[in-house]
């Protein structure tokens, strides 16, 4: 039987693969274990070059999923391809040390935790060749998860960590999947308190290839903090389509002073235009941010932007009644606006999750 499962996300590392395979054999000597990649349609030759690894080694497996982004969401899918009671989660990248894995399951298997941790942070663990302006960010997210997690570990945004399955299976149906913090996903997702220790590693620096996280980083941390303080009760989603839709509220009346003040077109043509500016960089901004990890692209992207015009036509009408109903009930005139906004904003972003970003 398969005792270890090395799940490891993959996007555009086609120079790290082989490298990679080749440490984990080296260290994993007496163990049965096995690796699962999980590829987000690399462009690079990733592809091709797991094929090839798959095809040589018994031991290797890889997922090729489309259309989708997400290291959170790829290693889960790799968790549960597998049967082992042990799964770990390394980058595939070679910054994580490997020959800690070892270590890592010893704890596990003494059977009294159901996690161990990859640490920068404890005593022997490091940053490697990190600037200063990201080990500072790192510190204060840091400190910001465990005041929400109320964990004291001392890394809990380490992408490299190792737990046994009945732990995974027992949050597996609460984590919200959402950008790359999966430790966190899993802490905070954990009904009561994990069991945890730690192993300290040094992040080694990247020899091939670049990192991934950009400026969308912030942004999914943001949305998972934010899911997690409302319990779930507010999708992280439905904010940032609400900020985007304050965003088209600035367009309009740009447009709409440009078009009618300056232009002098009349009114009505004037109000016209401004709404169609608005929805559409409305549409785009959020296939570009709320989006990002279902981005409507070539055909689908016209088509989206149909529907999405539709959406909010429907929702301008359900805004304007729902306001003018409830201003007649002789409530003030900010009420009754801040209601009818609201339905509209939530009828486009209920109508446009179903039929233009669709699963
Ligand atoms: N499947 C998939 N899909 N894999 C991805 C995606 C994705 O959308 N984005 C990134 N990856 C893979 C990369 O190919 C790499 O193997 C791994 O996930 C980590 O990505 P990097 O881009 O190398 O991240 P990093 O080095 O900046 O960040 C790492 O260190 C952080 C420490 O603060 C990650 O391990 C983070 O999880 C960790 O928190
Ligand atoms: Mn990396």
């Amino acid at each position: 039987m398969t005792e270890l499962s090395v799940i490891i996300p993959t996007f555009n590392e086609v120079d790290n693969i082989r490298p990679l395979y080749d440490a984990l054999d080296k260290v994993l000597q007496e163990i049965d274990w096995e690796v699962v990649f999980v590829d987000d349609d690399s462009t690079d030759g990733t592809i091709d070059e797991l094929i090839k690894l798959c095809h040589e080694k018994p031991n290797a497996r890889r997922i090729h999923r489309i259309s989708r982004r997400g290291l959170s969401s790829a290693c889960v899918e790799g968790f549960q391809t597998t049967t082992s009671p042990y799964l770990a989660v390394m980058d595939g990248d070679l910054q994580h040390d490997e020959t800690k894995l070892k270590d890592m399951l010893e704890l596990l298997k003494v059977g009294d935790c159901d996690l161990v941790l990859g640490s920068r942070y404890t005593a022997g663990g490091g940053f490697g060749d990190w600037d200063q302006n990201r080990i500072k960010v790192s510190k204060f997210a840091t400190k910001l998860s465990m005041l929400i997690t109320g964990q004291t570990i001392s890394d809990p945004m380490s992408g490299f960590f190792m737990l046994t399955r009945s732990a995974l299976n027992k949050c597996i149906r609460n984590l919200s999947l959402q950008g790359y913090k999966l430790l966190l996903d899993i802490l905070t997702s954990y009904p009561g308190q994990m069991k945890i220790k730690e192993v300290p590693y040094e992040f080694r620096e990247r020899q091939h290839g670049d990192s991934k996280l950009d400026s969308m980083i912030i942004m999914e941390f943001a949305m998972m903090l934010i899911e997690k303080v409302t319990r779930g009760l507010i999708p992280a989603r439905f904010i940032l389509f609400s900020a985007v839709g304050a965003s088209g509220l600035i367009v309009h009346f740009t447009v709409l002073y440009m078009t009618f003040n300056i232009a002098q077109f009349g009114f009505t043509v004037a109000q016209t235009i401004a709404t169609f500016v608005a929805m559409t960089s409305n549409f785009f901004i959020n296939n570009w941010l709320t989006y990002h990890d279902k981005r409507l692209k070539g055909k689908r992207l016209f088509t989206g932007l149909i529907t999405f015009y539709a959406v909010c036509s429907l929702g301008s009408i359900a805004n304007i009644s729902v306001s003018s109903f409830i201003f007649e009930q002789k409530y003030t005139w900010y009420v009754s606006g801040l209601a009818g906004v609201l339905i509209g904003t939530v009828w486009n972003y209920a109508a446009t999750s179903i039929l233009t970003w669709r699963k």
